[in-house]
């Protein structure tokens, strides 16, 4: 029914939130506690802004940024407005992690430590830099008015895919970082010995993939997307409903699967694609 559906909807969220929100007080209780706290002094307390940042920002921020169009209490707002929000929390993950990325050469150079040469630093630098190439793209397709209502429809399944593959990328980047840092960092005790800090930092990653499943699981069902501006405009039109139950049932209207990611589910019925519609 479409209550249920909304409570399942509201446990998932919750559910990711927490662990994101629980995945941040990690990242700085390891900084801040087990390692050297946080300053720009080209030491490794510099370099530590690049594990907080990234988890603050180019995952949790992310994340956000990927479901903030499901959220049931902005169905009533435009879709021009979720649009700038989306983009918005994007832009705002994208600048964390060049900071991160810039935080992590600065120490390097200033210690005389090679850069570039892991299989972390290949993965990580591609997604920060497909990362950016989305937000041009986005930006040129989907909120400049001058893109076609066709090419926004044609590229959205796309747009969809690649975000949500650069999504999974930069969890299993953050891993990889952490695991080497771990290995780098543990001395005595080592890694393998198991110390406090080493459990505690396992409990990091295993949050991190948590929260990434939970934001996979949201973004991709069917039944818990926004309802395209036509469904929306005919539920204010037959009775003027805006209550939240109003809104549920319009969702198990949806048609199932056929236009999972369609731009334009109003397209399809009448050939008016105003610049909303996607
Ligand atoms: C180094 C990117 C997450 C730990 C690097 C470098 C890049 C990078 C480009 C190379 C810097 C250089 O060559 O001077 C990323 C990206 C991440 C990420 C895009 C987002 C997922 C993390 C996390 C940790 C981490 C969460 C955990 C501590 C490290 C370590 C190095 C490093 C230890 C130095 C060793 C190396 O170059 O592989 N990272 N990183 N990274 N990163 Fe990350
Ligand atoms: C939808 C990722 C930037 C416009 C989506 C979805 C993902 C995503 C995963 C699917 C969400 C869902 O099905 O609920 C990203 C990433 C970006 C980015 C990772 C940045 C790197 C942008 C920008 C715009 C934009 C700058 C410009 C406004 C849209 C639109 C949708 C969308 C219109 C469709 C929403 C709907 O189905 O109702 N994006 N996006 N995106 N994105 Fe982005």
């Amino acid at each position: 029914t479409p209550m249920e559906n909304l409570k399942h909807f509201l446990l998932a969220l919750c559910a990711a939130t927490a662990a994101g929100l629980v995945s941040i007080i990690f990242v700085f209780r390891w900084v801040l506690y087990f390692k050297e706290g946080l300053a720009w002094d080209g030491g490794l307390a510099e370099f530590n802004w690049h594990p907080v940042l990234i988890v603050t920002g180019f995952i949790f921020l992310q994340g956000i940024a990927i479901i903030v169009y499901r959220l049931p209490w902005t169905w009533q707002c435009s879709k021009l407005m979720m649009k700038f929000i989306h983009a918005g929390l994007n832009l705002l993950a994208f600048v964390f992690a060049v900071i991160a990325m810039v935080a992590v050469f600065d120490f390097h150079n200033a210690a005389n430590i090679p850069n570039m040469y892991s299989l972390h630093s290949w993965l990580g630098l591609t997604a920060v830099i497909l990362y950016g190439l989305q937000l041009v793209l986005g930006v040129g397709m989907y909120l400049i008015p001058v893109t076609p209502a066709s090419w926004r429809a044609a590229f959205m399944p796309l747009h969809v895919y690649s975000g949500l593959l650069l999504f999974t990328s930069v969890i299993a980047v953050a891993l990889m970082g952490i695991t080497e840092k771990l290995i780098f960092g543990l001395k005595d005790p080592k890694y393998k010995d198991s110390p406090p800090e080493a459990i505690f930092v396992n409990v990091l990653g295993v949050l991190l993939v948590l929260f990434g499943g939970l934001i996979l699981w949201i973004a991709t069902r069917t039944s818990w997307k926004r309802p395209s501006d036509q469904i929306l405009h005919s539920l204010h039109t037959n009775g003027g409903g805006e209550d939240n139950s109003k809104v549920a049932s319009a969702l198990s209207q949806l048609p199932d699967g056929s236009d999972a990611y369609g731009a334009g589910d109003a397209r399809k019925r009448s050939n008016k694609s105003d610049e909303q519609a996607n």
